[in-house]
């Protein structure tokens, strides 16, 4: 059987240039990045850390501006701040960004008013445009993706080291729409409470480099497999392969086959790596991909990503995590509250209702306090704009708003406010989580 989820690339030459492009071409992260954001997982599976993972479900290569990777990158500061501020333990921050370009599908074509094409499998493959020229598999593609990549990664490498990222800037992320709304009062709250302290800490002396820059790093789902074998490149310093192309690469829920091309990939590769894992995986499943992807048991080399529906999720994850935990599988575990929630729209938007969303997450709290086992991070698809994709929320948008601004060119991604929001809520089931009970 073939590697699943690969476009069926027309021209096998435009193929071997693209790739020869893409081995000639410096690497987007550095394995000692990769190493220390392991680190950092490592902290996360023992239940000493957080893990904020969040971003589109797809990047677009048009969407590579300044503005747009600005947006993202502040809300995901704004909730990395609450979630550390209000809950008290460290964050790892890691955006759904800088690689997102290419997605899986469940069905190769997409037929729209009797016309047939291939599906749109993200901007790294084809375009979104439904005509037969644009839905053509572009493996020139795969080079633009690389450049995308490689721009936001540096505009993101120059807001967390630049200034933008210190914490005496906790107010200006609060800017435009978002101040208004009652969750940007909230905030607006809490950044004044983060400026006493670090007044405080100031009047006494105390200014730590980490008031004045984040730790932030880059992921995506390791799909299309001449782009992430063309990126992996041997470290210098310990002759070990690593895919060059982000800090952290997952493989999906379709991709996670035991004898299939992902796993083998991902088992080769020394970055720190995650698997999806949605309601139908087994504790066998789950304990087969632990022995393959990390052999040595080693903390922060696995995470497990479930996305199991908010129906689903109180019934599902509990066996599973169980039963890796009595095997003694270290791994980190995380929540993507997004992809067991997706419906249609009677108008045809794909959606999901907040409510949902912040229900699996609770479940998710729930199953692992049962347990006594760490629930080590959420993983979600967001945006930093004001978009109408998701319904619900502190502003109640409802299913006639979604026309309004919807953009994605996959799933629906929580707005700003709602993006916030959800932070307030993970951060208080975190804190009942780490305070004692009555
Ligand atoms: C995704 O993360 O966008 C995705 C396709 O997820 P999953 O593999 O869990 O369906
Ligand atoms: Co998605």
């Amino acid at each position: 059987m073939g590697a699943a989820q690969q476009p069926n690339w027309p021209d096998p030459e435009a193929l071997d240039a693209a790739v020869s492009k893409l081995r000639s071409v410096p690497p987007l992260v550095f394995a000692g990045e990769c190493d220390d954001l392991k680190t950092k997982l490592g902290a996360v599976a023992r239940g000493e850390a957080f893990l904020l993972q969040g971003g589109d479900c797809a990047e677009t290569h048009a969407g590579a501006t300044a503005d747009n990777v600005r947006n993202k990158l502040r809300v995901l500061l704004q909730m990395a701040v609450v979630l550390t501020y209000a809950a008290s333990v460290p964050v790892v921050k890691v955006g759904r960004l800088a690689g997102q370009y290419a997605k899986p599908r469940s069905s190769d074509s997409e037929t729209r008013q009797g016309v047939t094409l291939p599906a749109y499998r993200g901007d790294a493959v084809n375009g979104f445009d439904f005509t037969p020229e644009s839905r053509v598999p572009d493996p020139q593609r795969l080079v633009e993706t690389y450049h995308a990549s490689a721009s936001t990664l540096n505009l993101v490498r120059a807001f967390v080291t630049g200034g933008y990222a210190d914490l005496r800037q906790v107010h200006t992320w609060n800017t435009d729409f978002v101040r208004s709304s009652p969750v940007g009062r909230r905030y607006e709250q809490l950044a004044g409470e983060i400026d006493r302290a670090l007044t405080f800490m100031q009047a006494i002396g105390a200014d730590p480099d980490e008031f004045h820059r984040v730790d932030f790093h880059s992921s995506h789902e390791a799909l299309i497999l001449e782009y992430e074998h063309a990126l992996t490149r041997i470290d210098s310093r310990t002759q070990l392969p690593y895919d060059t192309s982000a800090h952290f690469v997952w493989i999906g829920e379709r991709t996670r086959q035991l004898d299939g091309a992902h796993v083998e990939l991902l088992s080769k590769i020394r970055n720190p790596i995650g698997v999806k894992l949605g309601p139908t995986s087994t504790p066998d499943d789950a304990l087969a991909l632990a022995a393959r992807l990390n052999p040595e048991n080693e903390a922060g080399r696995l995470t497990f990503i479930t996305r199991m529906g908010a129906k689903k999720i109180r019934d599902v994850l509990p066996n599973l995590v169980e039963k890796v935990t009595a095997a003694g599988v270290q791994v980190a575990w995380v929540c993507d509250p997004m992809h067991g929630n997706t419906w249609e729209a009677s108008s045809g938007y794909k959606t999901r209702a907040f409510d949902d969303v912040i229900n699996e997450a609770q479940g998710f709290f729930d199953v692992h306090r049962a347990l006594g086992t760490w629930p080590g991070g959420m993983h979600i698809e967001l945006t930093g704009d004001d978009v109408t994709e998701c319904v619900g929320g502190g502003e109640a948008l409802a299913e006639m708003d979604l026309s309004h601004r919807y953009e994605s060119v996959c799933d629906p991604r929580l707005n700003r406010v709602q993006s916030l929001e959800i932070a307030f809520l993970i951060a208080e089931m975190l804190r009942n989580r780490t305070s004692p009970t009555a």
